[in-house]
């Protein structure tokens, strides 16, 4: 195992009707003022807005609010929002909703103090030395904002979706998660954020890193809870108890716990920001095409987790001490043949042409990916970026 740091200091609150002690949470933590952050309505839609306001109300915070953001969040509103919050002398920002609010609340938080343009932190060029406190009311289990450092936008003059990981700086203080609010959820987010939670663990997973069995094994407990749960919510979108069981699915799954000690990957998700960021595809959905195919390009090239992967992911029976590198292919094949059928099974899609894209432009993916990543990707292999155009075809078929 690797030597590591692990700082997580995130109050979760987690249950039926938590959104009421926001405002006594938010006064805890010390705000003044807060500023509301929210997509494209459905917390309008549900009264869940209401019900924070009514919350911060009661415990005396005044708040503004900054609506209509998008998925793959965009810089625009970013801008907008950091002159907002510096106009309202806002001192908390409060997303309420997913991945998209929080992490353009994340940027907002980090732009605010800041005297150059927020995006010096998204390119590597200023680190983020102080930040307003962000705090969560999670919609969607996906993206694991709620309980991570990160926040990706896009940057739309240059099409670039980039990442910041400012853990010290940018861990919400406290994060609400009720399930019940997940119940809304049209299937395919529910489906997407489903593929999503697992594509962290599997990003983690996948490593050279030996020893690291605490990590697997919470890696693969989680992967297992999941796919046990997910089929409950499809069928029933109503049941707390798998809703319950998936939100926090997609907590553990990134607040790093799955990562610690060891190198981790993170390629197939550098490959997918891509694809988001030119044809505007969900992220998950994103994921379940490019990751299978990943999987499928390292059975020839770094076969040894992927058989792990299968036998204690996924059941497919173990192979003797004694098999050949053949029958180990077909041990790590199936692993990810069954990946695919689960995610089948979910309704998400596991090709371009089913994701929408039926002539991905993969040159241009290939040429942003390495104007923003460098001529190396990954870690498990680290990828050319000829063999990212290889991951690519591999996801045509
Ligand atoms: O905008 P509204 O109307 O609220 O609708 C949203 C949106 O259309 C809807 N939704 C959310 N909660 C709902 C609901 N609809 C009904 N009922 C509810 N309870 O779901 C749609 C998707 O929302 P979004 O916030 O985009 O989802 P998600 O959490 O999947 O976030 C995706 C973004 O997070 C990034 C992704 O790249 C993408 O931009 N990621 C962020 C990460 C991080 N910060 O650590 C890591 C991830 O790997 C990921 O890259
Ligand atoms: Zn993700």
């Amino acid at each position: 195992m690797n030597n590591f740091t692990f700082y997580s200091p995130t109050e979760f609150v987690f249950g039926r009707d938590t959104e009421q002690q926001v405002g006594a949470l938010a006064l805890k933590y010390g705000a003044q003022k807060v500023m509301i952050v929210y997509g494209g309505g459905s917390v309008v839609r549900s009264g869940l807005l209401d019900r924070v306001k009514q919350s911060l109300d009661a415990a005396g915070l005044p708040h503004c609010e900054l609506g209509g953001i998008q998925p793959n969040p965009v810089d625009s509103k970013v801008y907008e929002g950091i002159d907002l919050c510096r106009r309202e002398g806002a001192d908390m920002l409060l997303p309420v909703g997913g991945g998209s609010v929080i992490d353009t609340a994340k940027a907002i938080a980090a732009g605010v103090p800041y005297e150059g343009d927020f995006w010096d932190f998204f390119v590597g060029k200023a680190k983020v030395e102080r930040a307003l406190k962000v705090a969560v009311v999670l919609t969607i289990p996906a993206a694991g904002s709620e309980g991570s450092g990160n926040a990706v936008i896009t940057r739309m003059e240059t099409l670039q979706k980039l990442g910041l990981c400012a853990p010290f700086k940018l861990r919400p203080v406290f994060s609400i998660l009720n399930p019940a609010l997940t119940c809304t959820l049209p299937p395919a987010q529910t489906a997407a954020g489903i593929a999503d939670m697992m594509a962290h663990i599997m990003e983690r997973y996948f490593t050279n890193t030996p020893q690291v069995e605490i990590s697997d094994r919470l890696c693969e407990g989680t992967l297992k809870a999941i796919i046990a749960e997910a089929p409950k919510v499809m069928a029933n979108p109503n049941d707390y108890e798998a809703r319950a069981n998936i939100m926090w699915s997609g907590m553990v799954a990134h607040n790093g716990t799955c990562g610690v000690g060891r190198e981790e990957d993170w390629s197939s998700h550098a490959l997918e920001h891509e694809i988001s960021a030119i044809y505007d595809v969900t992220h998950g959905a994103g994921l379940s095409v490019i990751f299978p195919a990943w999987m499928t390009w390292m059975v020839t090239h770094n076969m040894g987790k992927l058989v792990q992967f299968a036998v204690r992911v996924w059941d497919v029976p173990q192979p003797s001490s004694e098999a050949s590198d053949a029958e180990l292919q077909a041990v790590a094949q199936e692993g990810i043949l069954r990946l695919k059928q689960f995610f089948r099974s979910l309704d998400l899609p596991t090709t371009f042409a089913e994701l929408g894209i039926p002539h991905p432009d993969i040159d241009r993916m290939t040429e942003s990916l390495r104007r923003n990543k460098g001529e190396l990707l990954g870690n498990y292999v680290k990828l050319t970026m000829e063999q990212c155009k290889e991951i690519y075809r591999l996801a045509e078929e």
